[in-house]
């Protein structure tokens, strides 16, 4: 039945698809991210009355997930996320939460207010940084922080350099402050991955600052309806486990390869891996700390199940390479392919692939996680051998 026949709001008329195409846009304006197919159907599915084992039962898309899953980790985060974005839009006060059980509500409340509020300018535009870094203009926003492009004033020819505020002043964030700086130490210098030039604490906020990587996200090459040849992907696979390569024999999980973390450098078109805040170290990988094992805006269909458990192993790298393998051979967006029963994703029926590849693809994306690739390595090992055997 439709929620909105029963609304006595103004818009009896909006029906559960167009609530969601609202809320899908109010949250992009916002985070610069779409809600995820997976996001869509809870929605859906609460909106409709429906518990989270019918909704597994009835949406498609989350057949392959647990109950637990689905309640506990997806529909948890998208409230929480749903909370933030509409006390953002000054739709939801500060004490006011979304759940699911108002979930109708404040999205009518949201088409009410009409559309969002004006953007107001940004006071750190123009600012000086640490007597150093001029903040020239805002990039990025993302769910977790601000970016902005920045002169350094310190050197010849003020280079541009990439400054990140990190948006909450939390002792959480100042612990994912100080992990992300130490990894990034710990990475050292690599030719793709950004420098870390500084850290600090101004006025209550965190900010990094990082070599600006003159380029595009490699999300604006992968568009829909538009599949790459094998040859394309083979060559950007191999760009991207080059530098897991590198990522994991430090120890290092990245656990956030998306394509909105790969930035096609412009100067010579390789790919450069960013985004380290949520790496986790491989000996802290599955301590307790809860709340790190999942970051509610993160692209979570690049994240396998194992990771969205909260363990996450170098496997879990590969999975999302994986898909953004798949996705380029398709055309299509992770959150429309179907999975078995088994929980594997059923792709090759919409790709132009050879058997030899596409088998790598598929033991890069299984599910059951001990049968993937452990590491780059032996992912990069397995496409140069198909290099081999095709030439
Ligand atoms: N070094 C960089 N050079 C160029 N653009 C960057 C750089 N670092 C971040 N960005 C841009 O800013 C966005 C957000 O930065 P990111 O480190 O991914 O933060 P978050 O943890 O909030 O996702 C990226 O998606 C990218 O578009
Ligand atoms: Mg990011």
């Amino acid at each position: 039945m439709c929620r909105a026949c029963t609304s006595n709001l103004s818009h009896e008329a909006m029906t559960v698809e167009e609530a969601i195409i609202f809320l899908d846009n109010l949250v992009y304006e916002q985070t610069e991210k779409h809600l995820s197919r997976l996001q869509q159907s809870i929605i859906r599915g609460v909106v409709g009355g429906l518990t989270y084992k019918e909704i597994q039962q009835n949406e498609p898309i989350a057949r392959g997930y647990t109950v637990g899953y689905l309640g506990r980790y997806v529909g948890y985060n998208l409230w929480k996320e749903l909370t933030k974005v509409l006390r953002q839009a000054e739709i939801l006060g500060q004490e006011e939460r979304v759940v699911g059980a108002n979930l109708w509500d404040c999205i009518m409340r949201a088409v009410q207010q009409g559309t969002q509020p004006a953007k107001s300018v940004d006071p750190i535009l123009q600012k000086l940084l640490r007597m150093r870094y001029r903040i020239r203009e805002h990039l990025v926003s993302t769910e977790y922080s601000d970016t902005y492009l920045a002169d350094d004033e310190n050197l010849p020819d003020r280079p541009l350099c990439l400054v990140k505020r990190l948006k909450s002043q939390s002792e959480r964030t100042s612990y994912l402050f100080d992990r992300e700086t130490r990894v990034l130490y710990r990475l050292g210098k690599h030719d793709r991955i950004p420098e870390l030039l500084a850290r600090f604490e101004e006025d209550g906020y965190f900010y990094l600052v990082y070599e600006f990587i003159e380029g595009q996200p490699l999300s604006q090459e992968l568009i829909e309806g538009k599949p790459w040849e094998e040859h394309q992907v083979i060559a950007l696979l191999q760009d991207i486990l080059e530098i897991l390569f590198f990522v994991h024999k430090q120890d290092v999980i990245h656990r956030d390869v998306h394509p909105q973390n790969l930035i096609r450098r412009t100067s010579d078109g390789k790919i450069v891996l960013i985004d380290f805040g949520a790496v986790k170290e491989i000996n802290t990988s599955q301590n307790s700390i809860g709340q790190t094992k999942s970051r509610g805006g993160t692209q979570q269909d690049y994240i396998p199940p194992e990771q969205a458990m909260g363990s996450p192993k170098f496997c879990s790298d590969i999975y999302a390479v994986g898909i953004i393998g798949i996705q380029a051979l398709t055309g299509m967006q992770p959150k429309q392919l179907r999975v078995d029963n088994l929980g594997n994703l059923i792709w090759q029926k919409n790709a132009t692939v050879t058997p030899q590849f596409a088998s790598v693809l598929d033991k890069m994306v299984l599910y059951a996680f001990p049968q993937r690739y452990p590491s780059a390595t032996e992912a990069l090992q397995a496409l140069q051998n198909l290099g081999v055997s095709s030439q």
